[in-house]
């Protein structure tokens, strides 16, 4: 699909690419999105603020062209504001931050902003969703981790519903909430039922050989 997903308001399935294979990059998105993906969930991560490296503006600016598809970037990194211009210029059409990393969360997504592309906040499982009501009327979405960040293939934390039926209450019609980790079949309607509009899915597409009938399948527990 290469549409906006903010200007639908049918459920949207995000392909992390995190679990993809790296050597074949290009082809493994061609591959998810003619198999049904909406848009690319791009997972930028830092090894500071996660324990992990992934990848940054160099990988983003060489699949841009490859596809039109909605690039949903995540950062998990230390400082949003120092990388952001560089991933906007890149492709990235929505940056994504951690609550947990900034002072203010209010000026970094006005600064994002300004960049041109659409703003979201996102917070931990251990972090408590009152953290972000400051922010959430300057945001355009709302990631709610449902793993702790840093790894595809990890186990749904069902404890972080509630943070999301909390915050679907507040948001306007134009805002989203979105949900990340541990999305797959057996997970995907329960984080339907507490209000999540879009949805993450890495190792429960990537991981299969059909990726069509993975995320078929996950439609049919969205519909
Ligand atoms: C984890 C990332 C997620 C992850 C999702 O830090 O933010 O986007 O790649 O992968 P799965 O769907 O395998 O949990
Ligand atoms: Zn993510």
């Amino acid at each position: 699909m290469t549409t906006d997903p903010f200007n639908s308001i049918t459920p949207q399935i995000a392909a992390s690419i995190l679990s993809a294979d790296f050597s074949r990059l290009g082809a493994e998105i061609e591959n998810v999105l003619t198999g049904g993906a909406d848009f690319l969930h791009l997972d930028v991560m830092d090894g500071n603020f996660v324990p992990n490296i992934s990848f940054g503006p160099p990988i983003i600016r060489n699949i841009r062209p490859a596809t039109a598809a909605y690039f949903d970037a995540h950062l998990m990194i230390v400082d949003p504001l120092r990388y952001a211009p560089a991933m906007v210029k890149a492709g990235a059409q929505n940056i994504t931050f951690h609550i947990e990393v900034v002072e203010d969360a209010v000026k970094t997504a006005g600064e994002i902003r300004k960049l041109g592309c659409r703003v979201g906040i996102t917070l931990n499982p251990a972090t408590p969703v009152e953290r972000i009501w400051a922010v959430l009327d300057h945001v355009d979405v709302v990631l709610v981790m449902s793993v702790v960040p840093g790894f595809g293939g990890q186990h749904f934390m069902p404890a972080t519903l509630p943070k999301a039926e909390a915050i679907k209450k507040r948001l306007r019609a134009d805002q989203r909430l979105e949900m990340d980790g541990g999305l797959h079949a057996d997970t995907i309607r329960m984080a339907r039922d507490a209000g999540v509009d879009w949805f993450v899915v890495g190792s429960a597409i990537f991981d299969k050989p059909d990726r069509a009938a993975a995320i078929a399948e996950l439609r049919t527990k969205l519909s």
